[in-house]
């Protein structure tokens, strides 16, 4: 796959991709794509339409359908969804069905910004520029209850580090692709981090990146 310069920021649920991922977008002037959204998609309107979201051929229909607009809906952005696209996301035909739509996005000319947990290694395994953003489970469980609570639901940290546990193992151990780091992928560690300290820190590793990038084209 060749393109323009191509951002994968992986890593585990709140470890702060998406904000790294909106930040470098809005500073480099990139479009984002949150493909999260694309299975939190799948996964609430197959629950919608009454279907089982373990059955793949349930999930997969839905996701052959999917269009942009239908990732604006805020449902997607709650607790339940993320366990949803969780049990969707397992299935490989869900997954080929969605390879497409996000190919396309980061084919776009000027290049562009994709967040998840499979960019680096099977969506945009030539992407110049990768990293993988994690933190302690911890960690991440309190930022996303803070951001749950301030989107207004009502649930307890114990509830959420549960599910973020969850999810690492069922994301980590599927046989479709499993998150992991991709090979060149530089790691970014942001237990200790304040969101200014890991987008300073994103953005050096991305014009190394970009540097290395551009050398590479004019040799
Ligand atoms: O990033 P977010 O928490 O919104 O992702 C929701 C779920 O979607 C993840 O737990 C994972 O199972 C799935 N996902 C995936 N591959 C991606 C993005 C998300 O399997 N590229």
């Amino acid at each position: 796959m060749t393109g323009d310069f191509v951002i994968a920021v992986d890593g585990p649920a709140a470890s702060g991709k998406g904000t790294v991922a909106t930040r470098l977008g809005r500073e480099l002037g990139l479009p984002v794509l949150d493909t999260g959204l694309l299975y939190r998609a799948v996964g609430v309107l197959t629950e919608r339409a009454g279907d089982d979201p373990d059955d793949a051929g349930h999930a997969t229909a839905v996701a052959l359908l999917l269009t942009a607009d239908q990732l604006e809906d805020p449902a997607l952005r709650t607790r339940a969804a993320g366990e949803l696209a969780s049990r969707v996301a397992v299935h490989p035909r869900v997954r080929a069905a969605l390879l497409d739509f996000q190919r396309t996005f980061a084919l776009q000319p000027g290049g562009a910004i994709l967040d998840g947990r499979d960019i680096g290694t099977v969506i945009c395994p030539d992407a110049p520029a990768k990293l993988y953003v994690t933190a302690t489970p911890d960690v991440r469980a309190e930022r996303r209850w803070k951001q749950l609570r301030g989107q207004g639901e009502d649930v307890a940290y114990e509830d959420v580090l549960a599910d973020i546990r969850r999810r690492d193992a069922r994301d980590g151990s599927r046989d479709a692709a499993p998150m992991r780091p991709a090979d060149d992928a530089a790691l970014l560690e942001t237990t200790e981090m304040t969101i200014e300290q890991a987008a300073d820190a994103a953005r050096r590793i991305v014009e190394a990146a970009r540097a290395r990038w551009e050398k590479s084209r004019q040799g």
